[in-house]
């Protein structure tokens, strides 16, 4: 079968959990190969089997150079404990029901720690598995959709995943940014996310011949980690610390696959490319984090929106969307205020989401800043 029609096939079977990530509104695959949405804004399925959600390329420093050496290093087993331990935490996932596992990465690049996942649970008893990659790089997700046939690749950006609300039991956010509104968003209620970080010792062989700064990666996870503290539960979190012998022919991808080196000259990495380095510290946090629930107290704020509503009929049709909504606790409208205020209570729904939710529905809605 061909990579397009492989593709088709699959986002057809998924097309009800695809959402625009531009108004919310749900996608629907044309004849001609096109997701559209009701506002008519429009996806292409490309014929190397993956979907481009941005509208414009985006200018990024992940480029196919160092999607090869990511591919190369996961090849040659440097990642290997590091899968094994993110195989482990999704074989252990407590699943309510006997249905398929779904799983998001978000950051995905080049598509292997997610495909590999996928086949392994799928070769397991426990529960099988399926799952789409999302990366803001299209070399990455042309390599991904190249070399792996059995996922949904998409082009876009993790601010604007586009996915309906609750769709995954398992969101994979490995070495990658981290967009915590949009993840709680496309979690189920009783999703987990699977955070892998650099510990301090990541690499460390490489930073000192490359001459990085001491100490930087350090203060960053220290920060990173209490960053998603403030945003869902941390329910887990695991150190994955160990060395691997590196032949000298890898040492050149070793540096090609790191955003370390992006600040190094080039004269610099030819340099250290050409000295050995025997062995290389891996040293990750595995952090698993769970879906906000309404029985974890988490800060409330209110946010207020002025919108076009104009009967309670009207605010009453949006009440199935915010209850969909991770995070909204309660809302209210004022109709007789001239802004036709909407009212949110959120326990971690942002505004942007809100916006997005109640502009699907048809109206007007933008926020008041106090
Ligand atoms: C260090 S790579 C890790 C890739 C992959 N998870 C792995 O471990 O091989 C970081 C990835 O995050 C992606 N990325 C950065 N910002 C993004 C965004 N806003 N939306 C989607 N992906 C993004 C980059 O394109 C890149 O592929
Ligand atoms: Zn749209």
């Amino acid at each position: 079968m061909k990579k397009i029609e492989r593709a088709q096939k699959l986002i057809s079977r998924l097309s009800a959990q695809l959402s625009c990530p531009f108004c919310g509104s749900h996608l629907v695959l044309a004849p001609t190969l096109r997701l559209v949405c009701a506002h008519r804004h429009s996806f292409d399925l490309s014929r190397k089997g993956y979907v481009n959600f941005l509208y414009k390329p985006v200018n990024t420093r992940y480029g196919k150079s160092m999607m090869e050496a990511r591919s190369q290093m996961f090849r040659a087993g440097f990642f290997d404990p590091l899968l094994q331990e993110v195989e482990k935490q999704l074989l252990t996932y407590d699943k309510k029901d006997s249905s398929t596992l779904s799983i998001l990465d978000a950051g995905c690049g080049e598509g292997s720690f997610l495909a590999f996942a996928i086949r392994h649970l799928n070769n397991q008893e426990t529960y099988k598995a399926e799952g789409a990659g999302i990366d803001l790089s299209k070399e990455a997700i042309q390599m991904a959709a190249n070399a792996y046939s059995d996922v949904v690749w998409c082009v876009g950006d993790l601010a604007r995943i586009p996915f309906a609300p609750h769709q995954f039991d398992v969101l994979l956010n490995i070495l990658s940014p981290a967009n915590y509104t949009e993840f709680r968003r496309v979690l189920k209620k009783d999703g987990q996310l699977l955070k892998v970080i650099p510990g301090n010792r990541h690499l460390i062989e490489l930073r000192e011949a490359l001459g990085c700064p001491k100490g930087i990666q350090a203060v960053r996870s220290e920060e990173v980690i209490q960053h998603m503290k403030k945003h869902m539960p941390v329910m887990n979190s695991i150190r994955l610390t160990y060395q691997t012998r590196l032949p000298e022919h890898r040492l050149p991808y070793l540096i090609e696959m790191t955003p370390l080196s992006w600040k190094v000259p080039q004269q610099k990495k030819d340099e250290v490319a050409k000295n050995k380095l025997n062995r290389v510290t891996a040293d990750f946090h595995l952090l698993v984090g769970r879906q906000w629930s309404r029985s974890i107290s988490m800060k409330k704020e209110i946010l207020v929106f002025r919108t076009n509503l104009q009967s309670a009929e009207e605010a009453q049709t949006l009440q199935p969307l915010l209850a969909q909504l991770a995070g909204v606790y309660e809302w209210n409208t004022d109709l007789q205020d001239c802004d036709r205020i909407l009212r949110v209570v959120s326990s971690g729904a942002g505004s942007r989401d809100i916006i997005r939710l109640v502009r699907s529905a048809g109206f007007d809605c933008c926020e008041l800043e106090d």
